[in-house]
């Protein structure tokens, strides 16, 4: 066992859970995320967690009696952990354990354990690394499967056999290859195939669990390392058949359409250099979705994809829906992004007229400069030529949008005259006829036929009144 002292850890809280360790007369180490970041000089994490040879909870007892304001304990006793909040940091004890797995659960029979039983049962070499605690050997690197080494080769690795880790706790699946994507490191060929060999278990895992796993690779700075890692294991169908779906290129009468796959993850890497909004990540994952069922070849047209837009956003709710995620704002906010994902590239295809811009603006809301990211991301052409164009049309549909907001005012756009105003100039009761009217009042602001504004709206109010036959009411 290699043997490494450090000044990891010279954190005050570190020394005070090691005394309390040595008064218990239990060995304590800090283990797992902690030891892992501090290596790799990342930002040191907030969650702290320890290991006691012995009882956990009774070590943070101890701990929590020694610290200024004795914070509270939260124990979960059935897992045997104990959790301490100390000002930003959140400190997690648990005796050591030796674990033996049951194949349908991802709960294990666990027994109490030596450290290197408790290392054993963790999840990768870079997971598994222990400084110790107690004052005879504070700092002490115990690394028994050299997960050092692995962090200098920039490896994912298990400490068991693979097959054996990967089965016993299906998630770490996911883990590693989120570990993966966030740190760019490569997953060892041998934990790539025992990943793709255990897929199918991933059925156990939790979909919550799965998705904060889905979440951290999209908010990584290169989504599409994970996202083909699970293409790659067979993980993508199981979890995210809508994407594999899109996989394929097509050709008929020599036409081809792209690959929406691959142009996808593109798309997502794309977004992840201009915004850390994960709801905006997901929109760019999602957004082409419903080309797989509504794709279709004509002999005139070629390749469509009619109404995608509109299918796909239909099938943001039901992919939503089974992950668990929340069917919310959020999920109505992808939504919203995949219906409107092809409007301002129509718009940029053509020439940019105020009127176009306008209904942007009022259908997008406040939305509409993520939807221009989204649609910049869009944007994969290899052609140079192309990919100037449209991305000089765009500046030109971001400077029309600032000029027409600043003139017209229709974002979360309330027609300036209101339904009930409508009801007493004409004295009449709810009835269709004033929708009908207020919707011509809407559409001649959007198309700029007035502006919007009380007095011209007022106007054309009396004139469309009296194109319907209907009376003005004078009191
Ligand atoms: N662990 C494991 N198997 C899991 C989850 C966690 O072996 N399925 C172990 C690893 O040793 C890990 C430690 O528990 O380092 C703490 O887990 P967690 O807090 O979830 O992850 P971190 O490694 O701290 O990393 P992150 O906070 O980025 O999730």
């Amino acid at each position: 066992m290699k043997e490494f002292h450090t000044e990891a850890i010279n954190h005050p809280i570190f020394k005070l859970i090691g005394e309390a360790s040595d008064e218990l007369g239990v060995d304590a180490y800090v283990i797992g995320g902690f030891v892992r970041d501090y290596f790799l000089k990342r930002n040191i994490p907030k969650d702290i967690d320890v290991v006691a040879i012995g009882s956990g909870i009774e070590l943070a007892k101890k701990v929590a009696s020694k610290l200024k304001g004795k914070p509270e304990i939260s124990v979960f006793k059935n897992f045997g952990t104990a959790m301490i909040k100390h000002k930003e940091l959140e400190l997690e004890f648990v005796g050591a354990r030796k674990e033996s797995y049951n194949r349908d659960s991802r709960k294990p029979i666990v027994e109490d354990g030596t450290l290197e039983d408790d290392q054993n049962r963790r999840d990768f070499t870079i997971n598994a690394m222990a400084l110790s605690l107690n004052s005879g050997d504070f700092g002490k690197l115990l690394d028994p499967f050299d997960g050092l080494t692995d962090l200098d080769k920039q490896i994912i690795r298990t400490p068991l056999e693979p097959g054996i880790t990967y089965s016993d706790d299906p998630l770490r699946m996911m883990r590693a290859i989120r570990f993966a994507t966030q740190l760019n490191f490569t997953i060892e060929l041998k934990s790539l195939q025992a990943i793709t060999e255990n897929k199918d278990r991933i059925k156990i895992v939790s979909k919550e669990r799965i998705v904060d796993e889905l979440h951290k690779i999209l908010l990584s700075s290169k989504p599409s390392v994970g996202l083909k890692l699970m293409h790659q294991t067979g993980l993508l169908p199981l979890i995210l058949p809508e994407l594999t779906a899109l996989q394929g290129i097509e050709e008929k009468e020599g036409q081809r359409h792209k690959d929406n796959f691959w142009h996808t993850l593109e798309v997502v890497d794309n977004i992840a250099e201009n915004t850390d909004n994960l709801w905006l990540r997901w929109a760019a994952l999602l957004h082409d979705i419903g080309k797989a069922p509504t794709k279709k070849f004509h002999k005139k047209n070629g390749w469509t994809f009619h109404a995608h837009e509109f299918v796909g956003a239909k099938m943001v709710y039901r992919l939503f829906k089974r992950l668990r995620m929340p069917l919310n704002e959020k999920m109505k906010f992808v939504q919203k992004m995949v219906l409107m994902s092809s409007r301002p590239i129509i718009l940029s295809e053509d020439h940019v007229t105020d009127s176009a811009v306008r209904r942007l603006v009022f259908d997008a809301g406040d939305f509409v400069e993520d939807l221009m990211t989204l649609c910049e991301a869009d944007i994969t052409t290899k052609n140079p030529r192309k990919q100037r164009k449209y991305k000089n049309n765009f500046k030109i549909v971001r400077q029309k949008i600032v000029e027409v907001e600043e003139r017209d005012h229709v974002r979360n756009f309330q027609p300036p005259v209101s339904g009930e105003q409508i009801m007493t100039t004409f004295n009449l009761k709810p009835s269709k006829e004033i929708g009908i009217i207020k919707d011509a009042i809407k559409e001649a602001i959007l198309e700029g036929e007035i502006p919007n504004e009380y007095e011209a709206a007022y106007n054309f109010m009396l004139e469309k009144g009296r194109k319907m036959n209907l009376k003005v009411h004078s009191e």
